[in-house]
């Protein structure tokens, strides 16, 4: 199946699936048996390539409607309709940018803009190079510290746009202190 469906891409389409995104693919068709082949089994496969993985490639939603027989509408209209299915790859720091009622009146929607100037990316996408995704969330049950972030798995309160520059940047230094130390230890490995 992902072969026939790897074949019918034009080149440039071909080219644009990373190893990544290629093993995904192959695990997914690898998985898909596991459900019956019926279209009742729409949702729950989706949700398991969203769990699994994180995303839902497109190729992937190819290959579930050329398995369950229903048509790429049909399962798009499902995976757009639930708000828990992501359409781009989760980015290595995941960013959420809280926007329910207590972050919105505290400026939460500035504080995703000043995200999006800096990454250079827009909410709901991830960068180029994979390192940085953007979300916009509903309340995250800490709104004493609106407006209110998370990064990874922490919380940042009381989020300014200097503090937006400062979580950045931290994360920079950290990849770069990281990058260091592989590199000291594949020079000192040999
Ligand atoms: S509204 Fe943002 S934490 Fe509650």
């Amino acid at each position: 199946m992902l072969e026939q469906l790897l074949a019918g891409l034009e080149p440039s389409e071909r080219a644009a699936i990373d190893d990544e995104e290629l093993q995904i693919l192959k695990d997914v068709e690898a998985e898909m048996p596991v459900f019956a082949a019926e279209r009742s089994q729409l949702l729950p496969i989706l949700q398991h390539i969203q769990g699994r993985h994180g995303y839902l490639p497109k190729l992937a939603l190819q290959m579930v409607a050329d398995y369950l027989g229903v048509t790429i509408g049909k399962v798009y209209g499902i995976a757009t309709f639930y708000n828990q299915f992501k359409f781009n790859p989760p980015g290595r720091n995941p960013i959420k940018v809280c926007l329910g009622t207590a972050c919105h009146v505290k400026g939460g929607e500035i504080i995703l803009e000043n995200f999006e100037r800096r990454l250079e990316i827009t909410e709901g996408q991830t960068s180029p190079d994979r390192e940085y995704s953007l979300e916009r969330v509903a309340c995250i049950g800490c709104c004493a510290l609106a407006p209110a972030v998370v990064v990874g798995d922490k919380v940042e309160a009381y989020v300014t746009p200097s503090k937006v520059e400062g979580i950045i940047t931290e994360i920079e230094v950290r990849k770069a202190m990281a990058a260091r130390e592989q590199e000291r230890n594949e020079a000192a490995n040999g």
